[in-house]
């Protein structure tokens, strides 16, 4: 049986990184609803907007996590959806803690990771699209540490964690307004979507088999 999000009905155990962003606030309320167990690592349990009984809180900062090893006992999958374009800026935040999270993965018998990045953040095997490419080499700096600190997490698991069912969402996004439609993974179009959308693509992506080691960007085939 599977649940309308298209995720298996039985319940799994997330542990989720970036719980209190844009996009992690509602992957939280959405694997909740959908009954399952969440473990969310936040900086500041007070920024948390979502109580539940199924829902417990650890108090922690990328990169260095301690207590890794205990978050990831019996935890099923993983989400991180985790961005600080000051911090990032300054020096890389998620591909240190990536390098440290895989190894943990594996002494659990974790497989299953969703890793998000942005639209304008390149894939190890792709060059950006030339629209891309000018809208990020016009930002100026600002999200330049965390296209780099994306892009050196995607370099790594390509290179390195074959083992893992990893995916990578480089996600386009422009609002926290209602749901626009259902994103669909593709190779070359995106869209910009709303911060719920993409977190329902990122809980589908978990459970689907085609999206491991893909590092694409998400699109609306229709828009509402
Ligand atoms: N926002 C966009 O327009 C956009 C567009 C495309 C792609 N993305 C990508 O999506 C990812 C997440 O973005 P988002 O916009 O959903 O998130 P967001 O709203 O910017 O929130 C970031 C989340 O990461 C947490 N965080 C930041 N630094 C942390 C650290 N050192 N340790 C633990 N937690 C930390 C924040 O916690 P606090 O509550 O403590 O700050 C917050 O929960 C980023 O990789 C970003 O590149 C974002």
């Amino acid at each position: 049986m599977m649940t309308a999000e298209g995720a298996p009905a039985k319940p799994e155990t997330f542990l989720v990184l970036g719980a209190t962003g844009g996009t992690g606030t509602h992957f939280l309320r959405l694997a909740l609803a959908e009954g399952h167990p969440v473990r969310a690592l936040v900086r500041d349990p007070a920024r948390l907007t979502v109580a539940d009984p199924l829902l417990t809180v650890h108090q922690g900062s990328l990169p260095e996590v301690p207590g890794l090893n205990a978050l990831l006992a019996g935890v099923d999958a993983v989400a991180v959806m985790v961005g600080d374009a000051a911090a990032q800026r300054r020096g890389p935040v998620t591909a240190p803690f990536v390098h440290a999270l895989v190894p943990a993965m594996r002494r659990h018998g974790v497989r299953r990771l969703l890793y998000q990045a942005g639209a304008l953040s390149t894939s190890p095997d792709r060059r950006l699209p030339p629209k891309l490419w000018v809208i990020r080499n016009t930002m100026g700096g600002t999200y330049e540490g965390q296209h780099r600190d994306n892009e050196a997490v995607m370099r790594y698991l390509a290179d390195e964690a074959h083992d893992i069912d990893w995916v990578v969402h480089r996600a386009g996004i422009g609002s926290d307004g209602p749901s626009r439609g259902v994103l669909s993974r593709s190779e070359d179009q995106y869209s910009v979507a709303t911060f719920r959308d993409c977190a329902a693509y990122n809980y589908r992506a978990l459970h689907d088999p085609g999206a491991i080691h893909t590092c694409d960007f998400t699109h609306y085939r229709s828009v509402r």
